[in-house]
């Protein structure tokens, strides 16, 4: 069994995907941090039966914020940090702490459009391929490397909110399973299984 941690900002679709795809597996969620109070995923998290804190950064660096959510993670052992639409750049320090070991997801085929509206900025793009993107964090902004893109042909006069119906549905096929593979992996590399 290996254990993933979470840290969330909004909505918690892709959250809710993976703790459910983790039921019938050897692994478990850990634990869920949140940022912003208004979130949905954390009454996600209470419906899934997997404990959830609330840490600001509002009135603090990120340093400090980060100091309070090292601290709330350690004694889950995360073996994986799973970014679910969490809309903070996290420090070297907090990343050198999991070394490898934190992913996130992007609606775009990174390097093109990282950063906030993915999918709206590759809509009006223009770009004839589509899709999604997980990758290890660094201390960049959508920049590390990547371990999986799924992308589809746009046939063209679909709608900004087909693209979106879409992009979702690939991200809760493929981030549920790229995490289970690494905790898979993370487990049989602790274990030599
Ligand atoms: C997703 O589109 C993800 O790619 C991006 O933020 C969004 C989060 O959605 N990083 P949700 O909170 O998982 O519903």
């Amino acid at each position: 069994m290996a254990r993933a941690a979470f840290l969330a900002s909004g909505n918690g679709s892709n959250f809710q995907a993976i703790c459910e795809a983790m039921v019938d597996s050897p692994h478990q969620p850990a634990v869920l941090v949140y940022d912003r109070n208004n979130a949905k995923v954390p009454e996600r998290a209470r419906r899934l039966g997997v404990i959830s804190r609330y840490v600001p950064y509002a009135g603090r660096s990120r340093e400090e914020a980060e100091e309070v959510i090292l601290e709330i993670l350690a004694p889950f052992k995360p073996d994986l940090i799973v970014l679910a639409g969490f809309m903070r750049i996290l420090t070297e320090k907090f990343i050198s702490r999991y070394e490898g070991r934190i992913i996130n997801i992007h609606p775009s085929l990174l390097p093109a459009h990282p950063g906030t509206h993915g999918i709206e900025k590759s809509y009006r793009s223009g770009d004839k391929e589509l899709g999604i993107t997980i990758h290890q964090v660094d201390a960049g902004l959508d920049s590390g490397p990547i371990l999986k893109q799924v992308s589809f042909r746009r046939e063209g006069g679909e709608t900004l909110s087909e693209i979106e119906e879409r992009i979702h549905t690939l991200e809760h096929t493929w981030y549920p399973r790229v995490v289970l593979e690494l905790l898979d992996q993370i487990e049989t590399e602790t274990t030599g299984r």
